[in-house]
């Protein structure tokens, strides 16, 4: 089977490119990706060689160089997206441009050239936050920020075109991501990278928010099974391993790391910060998928990952890019008043 990855470059797209080729010897794959910001081709250096990889720099916008491709291909696993909610709350308007309209492009083209299987990877954020209990498949969505808004634009698109057109796609919504190759933007490895240069941690509002932590190498066994076994139309929520508090998250990574707890620094929150995700996998689990990892474990090698691809991190740090986003970015109260 030959698949369209978009977003290939980032990091829950690269981790999945590298399983599906190590794991399906029958597998091909063309990488569609725009390499913003958080695209990096040195995610899949160790590919360069690979004749069963490619990697088109394409914008999934350009519908001419998406056809080009669609034809080529039986199957869309679909990552590409503006994913960082504080960049959303700065700035909306590449989130609609790219996780709405792109996604509509891709579900045209897809449609278009009769691809067989397409599978929108979206997140829990989209059904807001929950007090209590386990989000549900069919739960209603109550998105909160522009990020988790536009994620449920298009989680709604590919489910109309499932009704509407019998096109054959499949939704799956997974929780927070952690693992190798996560711009260190993100909580877990901008807790790590920061502690590694002895720079604190800022934690927002009172730490109290709880997130389900999935580790990225079972996220992507899972996207494996769904795009083998998945049924069109269905959604599939991805996670409910590990539930914690950012707070004690922050305590346990720092104390595994031999770093003190003085390092945590209480910054303002974010702006409509949700208090809680939490996911009922069931139906995942269903079909067969259960995790690999302990989440101690994928702490730990995570940990491990950072410490030894330092020149990896340390250059996306050195970035204009990054270092304007951070210029930014505690200009939250003033942005949000
Ligand atoms: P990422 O930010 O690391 O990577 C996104 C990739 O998409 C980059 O390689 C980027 O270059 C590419 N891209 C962005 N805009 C593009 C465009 N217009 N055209 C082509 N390529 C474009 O993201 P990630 O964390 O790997 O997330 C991948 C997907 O998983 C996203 O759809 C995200 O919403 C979803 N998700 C992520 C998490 C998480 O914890 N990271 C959790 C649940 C769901
Ligand atoms: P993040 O990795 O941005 O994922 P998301 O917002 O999509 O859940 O953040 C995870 C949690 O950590 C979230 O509750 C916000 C919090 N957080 C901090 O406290 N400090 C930080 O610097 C970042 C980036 C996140």
């Amino acid at each position: 089977m030959k698949i369209l990855v978009t977003g290939g470059l980032g990091f829950i797209g690269s981790n999945f490119i590298r399983h599906i080729l190590s794991s399906h010897s029958d597998h091909q794959v063309v990488n569609l990706d725009k390499k913003t910001y958080a695209g990096n081709p040195e995610n899949l250096k160790d590919l360069k060689k690979n004749s069963r990889y490619a990697w088109v720099r394409a914008d999934i916008l350009d519908r001419k160089k998406v056809d080009r491709l669609m034809g080529q291909v039986q199957a869309v696993v679909h990552f590409a997206a503006q994913t960082h909610v504080d960049r959303s709350i700065l700035d909306s308007g590449e989130f609609v441009r790219t996780n709405v309209l792109g996604t509509q492009v891709l579900l045209e083209s897809a449609r278009a050239y009769g691809v067989k299987r397409f599978v929108h990877v979206s997140t829990d954020e989209v059904y807001g936050s929950k007090p209590e209990g386990e989000s549900k498949e069919e739960d209603m969505l109550l998105p909160n920020s522009p990020y988790a808004a536009s994620k449920a634009a298009s989680d709604h698109l590919v489910r109309s075109y499932f009704v509407t057109y019998g096109f054959p796609a499949v939704v799956t919504r997974s929780s927070n991501n952690f693992g190798p190759y996560q711009y260190p933007e993100k909580a877990v490895p901008l807790l790590m990278t920061n502690a590694m240069q002895d720079k604190p941690y800022p934690l927002y509002g009172d730490g109290l928010q709880v997130r389900d932590w999935l580790y990225v190498l079972d996220h992507v066994r899972a996207l494996d099974l769904i795009l083998e076994k998945g049924r069109p139309g269905e959604i599939y929520n991805i996670g409910g391993t590990h539930s914690c508090a950012n707070l004690e998250l922050a305590r346990q990574v720092l104390r595994l790391m031999g770093k003190p707890e003085t390092l945590i620094q209480k910054v303002p929150d974010r702006p409509g910060h949700d208090r809680r995700y939490a996911l009922n996998c069931d139906k995942l689990r269903a079909l067969g998928w259960k995790p690999e990892f302990s989440f101690d474990k994928a702490l730990r090698d995570t940990i491990t990952w950072y410490q030894q691809n330092k020149s990896w991190w340390s250059k996306l740090k050195k970035d204009k890019d990054y270092q304007t986003y951070y210029e930014k970015q505690y200009k939250w109260t003033v942005v949000s008043r």
